[in-house]
């Protein structure tokens, strides 16, 4: 198991989705500089890769990384770590797909449901997961360093 087509093709290839490796980490790396305002740094996606090597996957497609997932399952539960996909491929269905592949790992482990997470202000992150089915939980006031809110959105994870 490992490798898993991506709901879309990019020049006709096939993107697809597999486990991340250390390897990957540059790639990695670039893409969430790309995508967050607080990114994590190099060690600590290292960190997470040795932590939950079973939840960290990559799309690939036009030869080179377009996207990332890390999920982690606490006790029973799934939670999203971090989600982001190249800015010049997005909406072309990749963030869909890694996160698929992610749930469908955590319900594999048994988890019955998923939490994650997002800027008050991310909006588009937050019609994305509404359209893959979460819905918001609550806020958590001053959540992030720069005193940001955080929403909650949860999904019950049917096997
Ligand atoms: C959120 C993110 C991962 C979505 O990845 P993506 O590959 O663009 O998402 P998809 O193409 O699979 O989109 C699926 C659906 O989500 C919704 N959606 C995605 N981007 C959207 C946008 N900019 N505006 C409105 N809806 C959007 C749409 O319903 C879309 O379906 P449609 O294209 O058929 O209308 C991507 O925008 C990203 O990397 N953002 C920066 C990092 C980030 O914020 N990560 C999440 C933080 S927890």
């Amino acid at each position: 198991m490992g490798i898993a087509r991506c709901s879309f093709s990019i020049s006709n290839r096939p993107c697809r989705i597999r486990r991340a490796g250390r390897a990957d980490l540059p790639g990695i790396y670039e893409i969430e500089t790309q995508s967050f305002k607080d990114p994590y740094p190099r060690e600590v996606l290292e960190n997470l890769l040795s932590l939950y090597p079973y939840g960290f996957f990559v799309a690939e497609g036009d030869g080179r990384l377009l996207g990332y997932v890390i999920v982690r399952l606490i006790k029973g539960r799934g939670h999203v770590i971090a989600l982001a996909v190249a800015g010049s491929h997005r909406r072309r269905g990749i963030g869909s797909s890694l996160l698929a592949r992610g749930l469908e790992e955590l319900r594999r482990r048994g988890a019955g449901s998923v939490w994650l997470e997002v800027r008050a202000s991310n909006v588009t992150a937050q019609r994305f997961y509404l359209s893959q089915g979460f819905e918001r939980l609550a806020t958590i006031s001053n959540y992030y360093d720069d005193l940001e809110d955080a929403v909650i959105y949860t999904m019950p994870l049917l096997s």
